[in-house]
């Protein structure tokens, strides 16, 4: 990393060399390390909209290109040739396997799905209409009660270890608390499914009945899976960056990322978009929400459109926009109003002025939570699918972090804007 200095002239006159950092692409950082040392003042950056909280070796987002790589590989490319375990794998250990290793990771996932008997036993203490989110959260920081026997965060295998059974038992997790919701007998995983597959059986398949595989979802959800996986320093990521630098127990860490990720404003988007959708209720009522969310007085915002970073467009929205296409256009017409709107409200959207001036083109959450109703998944499991798909980032991320021998507790300053230092007053003289 190159050392150009940044140089401040302060209030008082001083100057200040800042020295900057360059990284394989992408803006130079600042390093202000010294700054509060040498100059006695804090930056300030609510929402760290353009803070760079650590160095990463994982995942590169160009927000003006639309340019999302994981490892050096464009997500275009790993979309249309790859699959979700692998790129598991490339997450994880930064190369593409060959085929040996491949093997051996599938295998190794495909024989950690099944939960420890006393795990299942939680679904039976919570409500049937529990939302998933909070149940997904609980079981996995539940982890952290099972698996003592993997808790030295510096030792290489244990870190192996919990990435591999945070990637196997998630799907079972999801499963279950989508069979109490529906209802239905929990559905043991099997080992001879591929990861796709074994969480559609999981989730849908009943005693009653032989389940017979849709594949066509099946591919839907990996690419799916492939377009979450990783997506740098985003809310629920930096949140598990900051749980885990404390050296906590890295599945509490995980589960601190799936409460971040259940907002509505981050991963909980999917999931308002349906919610959104069914408020509008019909076409003709776009011009009115459009109006809604363009008014700076009414809290109301378009869900699914608008991203922090991509000021463009969200280039994963652009691969599973074609996707939400076909597979609206393959539906027997179910929900074909809901899909009309969807999509006459994105070609509103789309030509508006105001979209267009603040850069808010449909993301990710907008197609996603769409063929997830198409396939049939409950809304209230949007977030959890995408919970699935990140959890293999968290991890990579979680890794990195905790690897890192120059890593130091997340610990953010503040401006104070609270009363100045007062005298107490007793009860009976206020
Ligand atoms: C994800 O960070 C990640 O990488 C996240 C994610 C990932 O993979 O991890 O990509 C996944 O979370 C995608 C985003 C999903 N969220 C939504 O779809 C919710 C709706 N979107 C907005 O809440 C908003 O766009 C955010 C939160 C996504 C981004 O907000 P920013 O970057 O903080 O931008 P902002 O709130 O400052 O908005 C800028 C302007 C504002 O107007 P002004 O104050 O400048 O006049 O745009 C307006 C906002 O009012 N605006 C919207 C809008 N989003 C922003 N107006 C109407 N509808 C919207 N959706």
């Amino acid at each position: 990393m190159s050392n150009d200095a940044f140089r401040l002239i302060s209030p008082s006159g001083n100057e200040l060399e800042l020295p900057t950092h360059t990284g394989t692409t992408g803006p130079d950082v600042v390093d202000i390390g010294r700054l509060y040392r040498e100059q006695g003042v804090f930056t300030y950056d609510p929402g760290f909209v353009a803070t760079g909280s650590c160095k990463s070796d994982i995942t590169f987002i160009d927000g003006e290109e639309g340019v999302l790589m994981y490892r050096g590989y464009p997500v275009e490319q790993l979309a249309a040739h790859s699959n979700f375990i692998e790129v598991c794998y490339l997450l994880l250990y930064g190369e593409l396997p060959n085929t040996a290793e491949l093997d051996a990771f599938d295998s190794t996932i495909r024989r950690h799905t099944m939960l420890n008997e006393g795990m299942l036993k939680f679904f039976n203490g919570f409500r049937y209409d529990a939302h998933p989110m909070a149940m997904l959260s609980a079981v996995v920081g539940s982890m952290s009660a099972y698996y003592h026997d993997t808790t030295d965060v510096h030792n290489p295998e244990h870190r192996d270890i919990f990435s591999h059974r945070i990637l196997a038992k998630l799907p079972t997790i999801a499963a279950a608390a989508y069979k109490l919701n529906s209802g239905q007998p929990f559905v043991h995983p099997r080992n001879d499914l591929g990861y796709c597959e074994n969480l559609l059986q999981m989730f849908f398949a009943v005693p009653a009945e032989p389940y017979e595989m849709d594949t066509v979802a099946a591919e839907a959800l990996d690419l799916l899976f492939i377009l979450h996986a990783d997506h740098e320093q985003n809310c629920s990521t930096s949140t598990v960056r900051m749980a885990g630098s404390s050296g906590a127990n890295p599945y509490s860490a995980i589960a601190a990322g799936i409460s971040a990720l259940w907002g509505p404003a981050h991963g909980g988007a999917n999931e308002a978009v349906l919610e959104m959708l069914k408020e509008i209720g019909d076409t003709s009522q776009i011009k009115k929400y459009v109006a809604k969310a363009k008014d700076k007085d009414d809290p109301f915002r378009l869900m699914g459109f608008g991203h922090r970073v991509y000021k463009n467009f969200d280039p994963r929205a652009t691969i599973i926009r074609d996707m939400c296409h076909k597979v609206i256009a393959s539906l027997d017409g179910r929900d074909a109003p809901m899909f009309e709107l969807a999509l006459e409200l994105e070609q509103v959207a789309l030509k508006d002025d105001y979209f267009i001036e603040k850069n808010l083109y449909p993301n990710v959450d907008f197609y996603s939570g769409i063929i997830y109703r198409a396939l049939g998944i409950p809304t209230s499991m949007f977030t959890v699918m995408f919970a699935l798909g990140r959890s293999v980032g968290w991890c990579a991320h979680w890794r990195e972090m905790i690897s890192d021998p120059h890593a130091k507790i997340s610990r953010p300053r503040q401006l104070y804007t609270g009363a100045a230092k007062r005298d107490y007053i007793a009860v009976e003289k206020r």
